[in-house]
């Protein structure tokens, strides 16, 4: 791919308005529109952020065959998959409600909390204020802290006497920061006695480095019942275009839950395909190899390039231009429009709620593809 050189220090086409910036990874087109590049402009995506060696070579056979079950409906109860799921996190299984992505599980936990008060730990997923307005929560939204986005628990504490449902991300997107297992014990503690739900988006959790402080929060489930764990196997599998999710809850919550959601909500192929995907172990394994591989280093070669970092324990990083390469024109805006010109597509974060596209998100990608970028960004802050 031929590679333009980087324009100059200031926006070369006028800046998008906030409204304008499209809400999720991917989606180019309006990019590419705006800044009057070709439809075909090539890109490497590095705003989604997906298990790159996904979905397992497997898959794709195994779906042709399960084509013959097409002409039937699914089993309503799902009952397969949540055997699987519940074995496989040692709970269960009434304990799990398979949903269509983790999505879908955002949107039926705002459900059961219609017309309540939600608190919302920001900056995050921005699923979640969808998901509490479409099912008329009032929302209320608690700052990590502005420097490095670590969380104050005293402050949140704080902040929950008046709340119904909280509402975090573990790691947190688009922050990559991970609230440590003790630290969600002391939350558990007092949120139980507070009569709040916690509601814990693990969608992530997968995709750590073994080395993090992961411990799972599914060991937690039976000795606070107001906590529900949200799953996603569509970001870890590498199957975005056929949603996959889970909710983990006790039966109580997840058979509310189940009365929300849609009959058939999750087809027949994805519902089949939870039991051999989790049974795959060799591909966990090699997804670990890579995180411990590849994380540590594009850590330390992002870090290497003047950026300001948070640092990061999950499989994507939140950084913007360093002080002094801001000082001299490139803000994160700047910097996201010569990377796309030169063909790498970042994630803006103008709609995460506080960062006002301040920050820049990249996923972690395979080898080859992480020097790609680092080049490219090393090119474009000069
Ligand atoms: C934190 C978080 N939770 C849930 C989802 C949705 O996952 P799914 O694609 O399984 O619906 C996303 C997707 O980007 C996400 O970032």
């Amino acid at each position: 791919m031929s590679t333009p050189a980087c324009p100059g220090s200031q926006w070369t086409s006028s800046p998008l308005p906030s409204s304008a910036w499209p809400k999720h990874g991917g989606q180019a087109e309006t990019l590419l529109t705006h800044f009057g590049l070709p439809a075909d402009h090539r890109l490497d995506d590095f705003s989604a952020n997906l298990n790159p060696l996904g979905p397992p070579a497997w898959v794709r056979d195994w779906l042709t065959r399960q084509l013959a079950g097409l002409d039937h409906y699914p089993s309503p109860d799902y009952s397969a998959a949540r055997q699987a799921i519940s074995a496989h996190h040692q709970i269960e299984p009434e304990q799990v409600l398979l949903t269509n992505g983790g999505a879908e599980a955002i949107f039926l936990t705002a459900a059961l909390h219609a017309g309540k008060r939600a608190s919302i730990l920001t900056p995050s997923f921005g699923e979640y204020a969808r998901a509490c307005h479409a099912h008329r929560l009032s929302i209320s939204e608690i700052p990590l802290s502005p420097l490095d986005f670590s969380l104050d628990i005293d402050a949140l504490l704080t902040a929950l006497s008046d709340i119904d449902v909280l509402f975090l991300c573990r790691p947190n997107n688009p922050t990559a920061t991970l609230i440590d297992f003790s630290t969600m014990v002391v939350l558990l503690e007092h949120t139980a006695a507070l009569n709040c739900r916690v509601v814990v988006d693990e969608a992530f959790i997968d995709m750590v480095d073994n080395s993090q402080d992961k411990a799972p929060l599914t060991t937690l489930l039976a000795r606070y019942p107001h906590l529900i764990l949200l799953r996603s196997m569509t970001k870890f599998y590498t199957l975005p275009g056929l949603r996959l999710g889970y909710l983990l809850a006790d039966a109580a919550t997840v058979q509310a839950a189940q009365a929300h959601q849609p009959p058939w909500s999750v087809n027949h192929l994805a519902a089949e395909l939870v039991a051999p995907l989790l049974a795959d172990d060799a591909f966990t394994r090699r997804t670990q190899r890579w995180l411990a591989s590849e994380h540590p280093r594009m850590a330390q070669t992002l870090a290497e390039l003047g950026l300001d970092m948070v640092p990061s324990q999950a499989c994507f990083f939140l950084f913007r231009p360093g002080a002094e390469q801001r000082a001299s024109g490139i803000t994160s805006d700047v910097l996201f429009e010569r990377l796309l010109r030169r063909g790498v597509l970042v994630r803006h974060t103008h709609n995460f709620a506080g960062l006002n596209g301040e920050w820049l998100r990249v996923a972690l990608r395979d080898e080859p593809a992480n020097r790609r970028l680092i080049k490219v960004l090393n090119d474009c802050l000069r």
